[in-house]
């Protein structure tokens, strides 16, 4: 365990380091025998508002005596073509934040950073954690294995931390999804906490992959997935057209858009309480885009409340 800027000793909030898995145990152990509770952010850093709005969420719940922050570039949510080696880090400058924010926040940070990939996965780990059919959907489709790596590692997550509550962002729609589902299913203690999703000045839904995008194409291009969707949003919110209607528009929208040298990967309609196609019972849907400006993937949603 390391402390940053020696903040400590004097027990003022502070943000301590643990690359290893048995001493952030022993640590957590020993808080909760004294009866505190604490919430769990996990990340694979380079570190944005998103993410921190995550943990000064959190912080801000009394029940949360401190935060563990993880970041962890987990080899398993990532496709042989994929950044997984390129993915940037930003330690230090990560760092400075989570230590800011603790002082903000006048609680503890844990950050968990663990210096070697057996931390988390042990030599001959051999097992993954599977949600069937909803994570073969949206982004499922063109990353074949991304959500059992993302199940998997959070899985491993919470069972070695144990946390009473875990944070994550809407931004990740499906994502944050199959983890309740996964914990529901398999009786995980965490509760999962979704909190919204937060853009930039233009409405550029933040991401560490927005990194990628030249300054033109952030201005710009990449603009393009979050105005369509408003567009829709705003088409399909009109009270005056039957759920019919509004099923017959949005297709229209994505035949257009899905064109055959598109650079839409997708743009879907479902229920946002099942993934599901929408039917008459569906109170909110949720509008899911992902598109590529030049080789940044990006992805997006939006609430659209059918009966306004
Ligand atoms: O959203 C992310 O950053 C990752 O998918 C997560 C949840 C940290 C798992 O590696």
């Amino acid at each position: 365990m390391k402390s940053i800027n020696g903040f400590s000793q004097k027990r003022q909030s502070m943000i301590q380091q643990f690359s290893h898995i048995a001493p952030l145990q022993n640590y957590l152990a020993e808080k909760i025998n004294e009866g505190q509770e604490f919430s769990f952010v996990p990340t694979m850093g380079n570190l944005h508002e998103g993410h921190l709005s995550l943990a000064r969420e959190s912080l801000k719940d009394s029940r949360n005596s401190f935060c563990v922050f993880s970041i962890f570039v987990n080899p398993k949510q990532f496709g042989p073509k994929e950044d997984f080696h390129n993915y940037p880090s930003t330690i230090e400058e990560d760092i400075v934040k989570l230590s800011s924010l603790s002082k903000e926040m006048k609680k503890d940070i844990l950050l968990f950073y663990p210096d070697n990939q057996q931390e988390i996965f042990p030599e001959g780990f051999a097992t993954s954690i599977t949600v069937d059919g909803l994570s073969k959907i949206l982004c499922g489709k063109q990353r074949k294995n991304h959500f059992k790596g993302v199940t998997t590692v959070v899985y491993r997550l919470l069972i070695l931390l144990k946390p009473h509550r875990t944070y994550m962002g809407l931004k990740d729609f499906q994502q944050q999804f199959l983890i309740k589902k996964m914990v529901k299913d398999l009786l995980l203690s965490s509760e999962i906490i979704s909190l919204p999703t937060i853009r930039e000045k233009s409405n550029l839904a933040m991401s560490s992959r927005n990194n990628y995008l030249t300054p033109q194409e952030r201005e710009g291009e990449a603009l393009c997935l979050y105005n369509t969707m408003l567009r829709v949003k705003h088409a399909l919110e009109n009270s005056s057209l039957s759920l019919k209607e509004k099923i017959s528009l949005f297709n229209d929208e994505k035949e257009k858009t899905l064109g055959p040298h598109s650079k839409w990967q997708y743009l879907e309609l479902l229920d946002s309480e099942t993934l599901k196609n929408i039917t008459s019972k569906t109170k909110t849907a949720q509008i899911f885009g992902a598109y590529l400006c030049g080789k940044t993937r990006l992805i997006d949603n939006m609430t659209i409340y059918l009966n306004p």
